[in-house]
């Protein structure tokens, strides 16, 4: 029998990452996969002594250290790592994205300030200003649920901002003032579209479920479905979220992918598990 091991991170303490990891077991079991729930530190990383490995892993979370010693074991680890990697810094997955002409917000990437060393006074955040003026995003590099996504309203926020945030990777972002409070979620697996909701606000400019968002089922526009489908494509994803801005004209703007997107918002939002494609895409892949 195929043995999979399904890991979510053990030391976070909400339950949603174990529920997560529940539905895409569940999902394996039902394909006639034996699989295991995996707390990330459950396998030691013992580089020298063998340890017993399963068929594939289903990496649901960011411990890129975690899928890298599997892979180098030979076990087949989805995501790929090294795509998690690229998209678990918002700086390198924008690279990405802007290098293959993908509409986004106008993102400037932040130089790197050591923690003790401030650039204040150089005259460099004076040309950020001048060139995305305010309100402005400013975005950390690691950061989920909305939680290190700030707008930034005035001079004296942002050089706040930019101090506190000294040796921490991030972006400065244009505000796509039309998409404020709303975006869309696309659950892509294998490059195809299983499951998109519409994601909205009343009370902040942060769409998401987790800070207080609404979601309901949507129909893709056209142009929707291909820049999700491309923003995936650009970064390597086989399974991924894709949020989409509104841009002035309503057309479709990237605003981020996501490696290890959860999937129970989406499936109690449309009724689509995407944990089945999921497995179903491994299970062909292998073969
Ligand atoms: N440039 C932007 N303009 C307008 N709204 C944005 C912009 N970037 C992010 N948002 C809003 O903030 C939310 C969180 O940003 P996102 O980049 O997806 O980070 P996270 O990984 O925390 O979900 C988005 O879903 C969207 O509603
Ligand atoms: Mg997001």
């Amino acid at each position: 029998m195929t043995t999979c091991w399904v890991i979510y991170n053990g030391s976070l303490v909400s339950d949603k990452f174990a529920d997560q990891a529940r539905l895409v077991a569940e999902a394996a079991g039902r394909a006639g996969v034996a699989a295991k729930l995996m707390k990330n530190y459950e396998t030691m990383m013992d580089l020298s002594s063998e340890v017993e490995l399963p068929d594939f892993a289903v990496l649901l979370d960011k411990d890129i250290l975690l899928g890298y010693f599997l892979k180098s074991r030979g076990v087949p680890v989805y995501n790929d790592p090294s795509i998690i990697d690229l998209c678990d810094n918002k700086a390198t997955q924008y690279i990405r994205l802007a290098s293959l002409g993908l509409p986004m917000p106008k993102t400037i990437i932040a130089p790197k300030v050591y923690p003790n060393f401030s650039i204040l006074g150089s005259g460099y955040f004076e040309r950020v200003i001048e060139e995305l003026d305010f309100p402005m995003i400013v975005k950390e590099g690691h950061g989920s649920f909305g939680m290190k996504v700030y707008l930034i309203e005035n001079e004296a926020a942002f050089h706040q901002k930019v101090e506190e945030l000294r040796g921490v990777d991030f972006v400065f972002q244009e505000f796509i003032q039309s998409s404020r409070g709303r975006d869309i979620r696309v659950n892509i697996v294998g490059g195809k579209i299983v499951a998109a909701m519409y994601r909205h606000s009343e009370t902040d400019f942060r769409a998401n479920i987790t800070n207080g968002g609404q979601a309901s089922p949507v129909s893709l526009t056209e142009p929707q479905k291909e820049l999700a489908l491309k923003a995936a494509d650009a970064v390597g994803a086989v399974f991924a979220g894709v949020d989409l801005l509104f841009g002035a004209d309503e057309e479709p703007l990237v605003c981020e992918v996501n490696a290890a997107a959860h999937i129970r918002n989406i499936m109690n939002v449309t009724g689509v598990n995407v944990a089945d494609a999921m497995i179903a895409y491994i299970l062909e892949d292998l073969k």
